[in-house]
């Protein structure tokens, strides 16, 4: 039973995979393909009639068949107190036996409450002194696919479309829970719509030593610094290819029979001849294509979507983006979205990648790697980005995202702050960013603001602290169309999914409105309307819950002339400094936060979507020194055509990068694992936009105002 739970998640279920049973061979986890089919007529024989070479049988039964030789032995099976024994003992392992399987087809179902009131409870108690043991314990089960299910029917007023792809509800498994792409399909089975796996390094790597991951019951958060320990692509790869073997083996007969190479034209190679085979080992079931063909999503289950959350090896430049240029190249292939995340506290430097100049240098390089992929499918990129951002940060990112077309962002990741809420255990005093509750006000906070400065035109997908239909309801509201949660998985357990999915429904039932519905219609009440000059806006604590008022307005510029006079008489006294430049007068952070509006017309108005040029109609911005008073150069992939591309797709054709990257010939063979030759001709051509100014060097970005490079205050390494 729980072996066809475990496949129920692909399509379509029984009678096909009954059907293959029968006629498939089922390949084994550790080799990656099976050999050929027998043909029919060359099954091996069955064994011949007649009696069987003697068993050894258990002495019990010998003695129950056997008339007793011995005096001592009853005479009858029927009577005396040794049949009542037997009865007895007969009775007591029916009784086990079926209560043993009544206990299992009601504990299959994730809502038995027999995990929310007992095993849960258990599980945390007894790994209450190493987390991170329950952690790979739970990986371990749903790996196995022996974990239970949800049986529950999900709600069509959660069902949606996103990125062109069709999910049957909104809530998601962050990514950190399935580090290295083992428990795919038992986190679908648990009613996820969506699972992130990663992140994903380029290379192994260990990760921070243990302990590292730490409980703070009091506030149902989880501290860690787990550091990216990843198995690396390869393992990830291996992993997500064997998915694809699996299901091609599990479904051929309902794929198009034009997908499988014809038989060999000699009768001697017919015989060795396997249509599965041929066609898993040849170019044209690369990656996750057998889904492609048929429109499934590769998640392989209609409905899931499947992220891949891409990180960068702890030893590779901190400015560098190629380690998710390779993530791209060797994981794309496998996934319905891709996510770059520059938001881990726990990596030294990586979120120095948030910052303006930097983001948009990355944003736009995975973009237009993710534009070359050979696979007729695109999928969408993601940033995901910190909770702890001013809103001056947030309006970085938001031009960022904006004018390097990436396809949505997840706000948030865990946190560095300790916010109130969180409680006073001492555990909070451990190195690492914090997630569960004390997340959602600051995840909600950024999300609001990016919603409103991307003018709802990004996907969002909300993250932090979520634990309930209210949380994500909330998280809607403000203008997530999808919903993601970790920690509260951790304490809520494996019916956490459905709890949340049935409350969601009955909160949207009693509004009258769909998922989709709700989306960001509590935009006016939860922002406020932005047009007030940068400064006043990045000065304020917590505006986002109510509009600065001219009265606001008047004191903040008052401050900030204040400021800024006492800026110049320091200047001034200190004549004898060398001058410094651009960037290093940023440095003083009073002085960036007040001189801006004053001295220069910074582009960084609010909202900041309504202030961009337009792809289309915006030329780009020659390279070189560039005005302070200019906007940031306008990437090579906001004008250029897309009819140049050598993989026309439709819904990301339109943000496909300038014909210069789409002409460069890649030599990639759509295989399963690009090889070094491919990931460098996909690698190449970011560079080559560096070296030759398309898009500017980090020099070129300084000249712009761009803040100068600071370390994250906490290197936690
Ligand atoms: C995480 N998170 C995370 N995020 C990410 O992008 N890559 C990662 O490898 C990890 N690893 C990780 C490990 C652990 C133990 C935790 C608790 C979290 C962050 C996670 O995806 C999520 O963004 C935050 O935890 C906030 O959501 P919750 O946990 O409050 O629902």
């Amino acid at each position: 039973m729980l072996r066809v739970a475990a496949r129920r998640a692909l399509v379509p279920r029984a009678a096909l995979s009954a059907r293959l049973q029968s006629t498939l061979p089922k390949p084994d986890a550790a080799t990656p393909l099976p050999p050929p089919t027998a043909p029919a007529g060359n099954a091996p024989p069955l064994p011949p009639p007649g009696p069987q070479p003697a068993v050894p049988q258990p002495s019990p039964t010998v003695a129950e068949s056997t008339p007793a030789p011995a005096p001592a032995a009853p005479s009858s099976r029927s009577s005396g107190p040794g049949a009542g024994k037997r009865l007895k003992s007969l009775l007591v392992s029916s009784a086990l036996f079926l209560g043993t399987g009544a206990f299992l087809a009601y504990a299959y179902d994730s809502r038995a409450g027999v995990h929310r009131w007992l095993i849960q409870p258990a599980f945390m108690a007894l790994t209450k002194d190493d987390p991170e043991l329950a952690h790979e314990i739970a990986v371990k089960i749903l790996s196995k696919n022996v974990g239970p299910v949800d049986c529950g029917v999900d709600d069509e007023r959660l069902a949606f479309e996103l990125w062109g792809k069709k999910f049957s509800n909104p809530i998601g498994i962050a990514a950190g829970f399935d580090k290295h792409a083992e428990a795919i399909d038992g986190l679908f089975n648990l009613g996820f719509g969506y699972v992130e796996v990663g992140s994903i390094t380029p290379v192994p790597q260990p990760g921070n030593p243990k302990p590292r991951v730490f409980r703070v019951p009091e506030s149902n958060s989880v501290v860690n610094r787990y550091g990216f320990n990843s198995e690396g692509h390869a393992a990830a790869l291996a992993r997500l290819r064997q998915r694809v073997i699996n299901f091609v083996y599990d479904y051929a007969p309902s794929l198009p029979a034009s997908l499988f190479p014809a038989p060999p034209a000699t009768p001697t190679s017919v015989e060795d001849f396997d249509p599965i085979r041929s066609y898993l080992a040849s170019p044209e079931a690369a990656g996750a294509a057998p889904a492609d063909a048929v429109g499934l999503p590769r998640s392989l289950s209609p409905g899931k979507v499947l992220g891949l959350n891409l990180g960068k090896n702890k030893v590779s430049d901190p400015d560098s983006i190629d380690d998710f240029v390779k993530g791209i190249a060797a994981l794309g292939p496998y996934a319905d979205v891709l996510i770059v995340n520059v938001s881990s506290p726990n990596t030294p430097g990586l979120r120095n990648l948030q910052r303006k100049g930097m983001l948009s240098e990355l944003l736009e390089g995975v973009v237009q790697a993710r534009d070359l992929l050979p696979t007729s499918i695109k999928p969408p990129v993601l940033v995901k980005v910190a909770p702890d951002l001013d809103d001056g940060q947030i309006s970085d990112i938001a031009y960022a995202v904006t004018t390097s077309k990436v396809d949505g962002v997840i706000v948030s990741n865990t946190t560095i702050s300790r916010p109130a809420s969180a409680g006073t255990s001492p555990t909070l005093k451990e190195t690492g960013g914090l997630s569960g509750p004390p997340v959602k006000a600051l995840a909600l906070r950024a999300l609001s603001a990016l919603y409103e400065q991307t003018d709802g035109k990004i996907p969002l997908v909300g993250c932090g602290g979520i634990a309930s239909g209210q949380d994500a309801l909330d998280y809607a509201k403000a203008g997530a169309s999808l919903v993601q949660l970790y920690t509260g998985f951790l304490y809520g357990g494996v019916g956490l999914p459905r709890r949340i999915k049935d409350e969601l429904a009955e909160l949207l039932r009693k509004e009258g409105k769909t998922w989709k519905d709700v989306v960001g219609s509590g935009r006016a009440k939860a922002v406020p309307p932005p047009p007030a000059p940068a400064v006043a806006v990045s000065q304020k604590a917590d505006g986002l819950s109510e509009k600065p008022t001219e009265e606001d307005f008047q004191k903040q510029l008052g401050e900030a002339k204040v400021e800024l006079e006492a800026l110049i008489k320091e200047l001034a006294q200190s004549d004898a400094a060398p001058p410094a430049t651009a960037g290093e007068s940023a440095a003083a952070p009073v002085a960036t936060t007040v001189a801006q509006p004053a001295t220069t017309p910074v582009p960084v108005p609010a909202p900041v979507a309504e202030s961009l040029p337009t792809s289309a109609a915006s030329p780009a911005v020659a390279p070189g020194p560039v005005s302070s008073a200019g906007p940031v150069p306008v990437s090579p992939s906001s004008p250029a055509p897309t009819a140049s591309s050598p993989n026309p797709a439709p819904p990301i054709a339109k943000t496909a990068p300038a014909s210069k990257i789409d002409d460069l010939p890649l030599a990639a063979p759509a295989q399963a694992i690009l090889d070094d030759k491919a990931i460098s001709a996909l690698l190449d051509p970011a560079k080559a936009q560096v070296e030759t100014g398309v898009v500017p060097t980090p020099e070129g970005k300084k000249d712009v105002g761009e803040e100068p490079k600071k370390q994250d205050d906490k290197r936690w390494v």
